[in-house]
């Protein structure tokens, strides 16, 4: 048995976890702890790093205590290491989780393992599907995501599509600001959209039958068409809504029918906070010969538990050196 600390808190979410790998390297997560700052940023309608970096500062030490309380102080020091994000995500933040795990690496002289947070996405449907093994293909769309990844084992990753723009989470968020709605927008709009069945809006399906993703002309039609509504009703925002997430869902679903056609592979895997999205997650199931491996929806959105996991992973496979360097960008698929 393996057991790992995660440590996360590359963006407004800090999270610690307890992961325990089984030697067939199944995981079980004994606990997990998350600490959100949406209503600090819902001030400023975004993230703001300097404020989140202080955050995490501040709640990295309030989780630790109430994760020792839960777990007992004897159990969490007999971990044999810490995995904490590295990388892609904001800097400052980045250096307070990293520096806070490397404290308690010091402490407990156990390894630190860096670990890039696309990667932990990649996995985190293990989490909830302890049997998944790659190949798979896994659609990563968050806030600042949007990608096809071939996951073909540990570290061997192939970019099968990914966003020339924005990015899938980006466009549900800009979109849902210019409807008036609260940061962030995604989860809200989302709501919206599944109040209505039908919407008289028509948005262009972007891209549709190009190898990559682009949201940027998808946006622009949303603020021409909010524009042109002028003061809207609950029921036009949520007629919006529905059309906004249909021609989002249908970009999504588009290309990733065709990655499954293209690779042959049919195992598929969907992560990132846009995975939350129930009409996505509706029309991924509805596709035909393809075996569908979801996060539950904490582990979709930012956790510890999938960092935790990539880091036990990896002190497994001996590929876990840690360098000590901040990788606010760093490709996934550069980490053999
Ligand atoms: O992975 P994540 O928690 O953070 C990163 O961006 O790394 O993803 C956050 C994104 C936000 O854009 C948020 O609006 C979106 O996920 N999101 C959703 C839903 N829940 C979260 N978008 C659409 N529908 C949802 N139910
Ligand atoms: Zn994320």
């Amino acid at each position: 048995m393996t057991r790992i600390l995660g440590v996360e808190s590359s963006c407004d979410e800090s999270a610690l976890a307890l992961l325990e790998l089984d030697r067939a390297g199944r995981p079980h997560v004994v606990a997990e702890l998350i600490s959100s700052q949406v209503e600090l940023h819902n001030n400023y309608g975004g993230v703001v790093p300097e404020l989140a970096a202080r955050e995490h500062l501040k709640n990295l030490p309030l989780l630790f205590s109430e994760l020792e309380q839960r777990v007992g102080a004897d159990v969490l020091k007999s971990v044999d290491a810490i995995g904490v994000t590295q990388g892609p995500g904001l800097q400052g933040c980045l250096l307070v989780g990293m520096n806070f795990a490397a404290g308690l690496s010091v402490a407990w002289e156990k390894p630190l393992i860096g670990v890039n947070h696309i990667e932990g996405h990649l996995f985190a449907a293990q989490l909830d599907n302890p049997d998944l093994s790659p190949p798979f293909l896994a659609l990563i769309v968050s806030g600042g995501h949007t990608e096809i990844v071939q996951v073909n084992g540990l570290g061997n990753y192939s970019i099968i599509a990914r966003t020339t723009d924005d990015a899938a989470g980006e466009c549900f968020d800009k979109s849902a600001k210019l409807m008036g709605l609260p940061y962030p927008g995604g989860p809200h709009l989302a709501k919206l959209a599944d109040s209505v069945t039908s919407s008289p809006y028509q948005l262009p399906r972007v891209m549709r039958g190009q190898p990559e993703f682009s949201f940027s002309g998808l946006k622009t039609a949303i603020a021409q068409l909010v524009k042109r509504e002028g003061e809207l009703d609950q029921r036009k925002r949520c007629e919006l809504s529905h059309a906004v997430q249909s021609a989002i869902v249908v970009t999504l679903v588009d290309k990733l029918e065709n990655a499954v056609r293209s690779s042959g592979i049919r195992t598929v895997v969907i992560s990132g906070g846009v995975a939350a999205n129930r009409a996505l997650r509706e029309a991924v199931g509805r596709l035909s010969g393809v075996t569908l491996a979801l996060p539950s929806m904490a582990h979709c959105t930012d956790n510890a538990a999938m960092i935790a996991l990539v880091a036990g992973m990896r002190l497994r496979a001996k590929h876990g050196e840690w360098d000590g360097v901040v990788r606010p960008r760093w490709p996934v698929e550069n980490l053999a």
